[in-house]
């Protein structure tokens, strides 16, 4: 038997310790579900959250940080990671089984945990088909019609990146020229607000990621979201051909994590039937696991086939895609 001050001391431990999450994502998006970690497991979850500059943070503090396990979306913020050395490749049997190939780094540097698609939100008024094409977005029959945000946007960047890796950057770079025509305006804004462009008819279809649907569809502190979520329909482009282009959200084992096997219990409940199911649902998502449901918001949009590129590949040709974007003038818009 331990002697009582000991078994004090070691009270934390005899718990199961303490996990230290820097976090790009909203702290109210995944407490809930690290509520439901600390209660199976009994580890604490600590999270530091930040919109921004947490890559930097880590890798200027390096050890000090005492950061453990990063959430974040996006590839090219889960590449800016690996690119910046705080990642460590980790990798078990248990999350090989969990992930999907296409949706995590070949060496376990970073782990696609939830899918978005990038999609067409298509006017339902002056809209007449229920398919479409990334392609079709440069012809003619779209001049002054499509809204979307920066191209140099990460969301941009990454479709922009799978169009090289479907098609070269010739015709990469033909098809930027043809969609930029095809802009109803300059592009500016977030996801959403081109949305709003098609419930204003500035545009007929805008481009966004998938859940933003459900967060203007759900909005209860700013509703005329849910009318500009009203006026449109989501169509999955390409889901009848090559797939529709995904990114991910992810996380990322850190270099110096003081809690490395809690770090790692913590990445495995995510990707569990349990935490895939939590955390896709609240972020209107698709899980990266396969068999577990969708949401029935999720669902309400209807089936789709995913892009089975890799996010890794996917990645290589970003920096290329940037260049494209830059090269084709795309955010000058439509005039110039
Ligand atoms: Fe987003």
């Amino acid at each position: 038997m331990p002697a009582a001050h000991a078994a004090e001391d070691h009270a934390a431990e005899d718990q199961g310790g303490e996990v230290n999450v820097y976090s790009y994502r909203q702290p109210e998006l995944i407490e809930p579900l690290f509520e439901r970690f600390t209660e199976e497991t009994g580890i604490d979850v600590n999270v530091v959250f930040s919109g921004k500059g947490l890559i930097e943070r880590i890798k200027q503090l390096g050890p000090a940080a005492q950061a453990d396990l990063l959430l974040t979306v996006d590839i090219g913020n889960l590449d800016q990671a690996v690119a910046e050395g705080i990642a460590a490749p980790v990798t078990t049997e248990t999350l090989e089984e969990a992930v999907p190939s296409e949706y995590r780094a070949e060496d376990g540097s970073w782990w696609g945990l939830t899918r978005r698609a990038r999609v067409v939100y298509a006017s339902k008024d002056r809209v007449d088909q229920d398919a479409i094409t990334y392609e079709e977005l440069a012809e003619p029959k779209w001049k002054n019609r499509i809204c979307i945000r920066s191209g140099q946007h990460v969301y941009n960047v990454a479709l922009v990146a799978s169009m090289i890796a479907r098609h070269g950057e010739e015709e990469t770079k033909t098809w930027l020229e043809g969609v930029k025509a095809n802009l109803a305006r300059k592009p500016a804004g977030n996801d959403r607000l081109q949305v709003k462009g098609v419930y204003a008819g500035e545009c007929d279809v805008a481009i966004g990621n998938t859940y933003y649907m459900g967060v203007m569809a759900t909005n209860e502190e700013e509703p005329e979201q849910k009318e500009w979520a009203d006026s449109v329909e989501i169509l999955f482009p390409n889901s009848e051909g090559r797939g529709t282009h995904v990114n991910l959200s992810g996380a990322v084992i850190v270099k110096d994590a003081p809690h490395k096997e809690n770090a790692i219990k913590l990445l495995e409940f995510l990707a569990s039937e349990e935490g895939q199911a939590l955390y896709a649902e609240m972020n209107h998502e698709y899980p990266v696991r396969e068999g577990v449901r969708w949401s029935e918001l999720v669902q309400s949009w209807g089936d789709f086939e995913a892009d089975d590129l890799s996010l890794q590949e996917i990645a290589e040709h970003r920096e290329r895609a940037s260049e494209l974007i830059d090269e084709v003038n795309f955010d000058d818009g439509p005039s110039s």
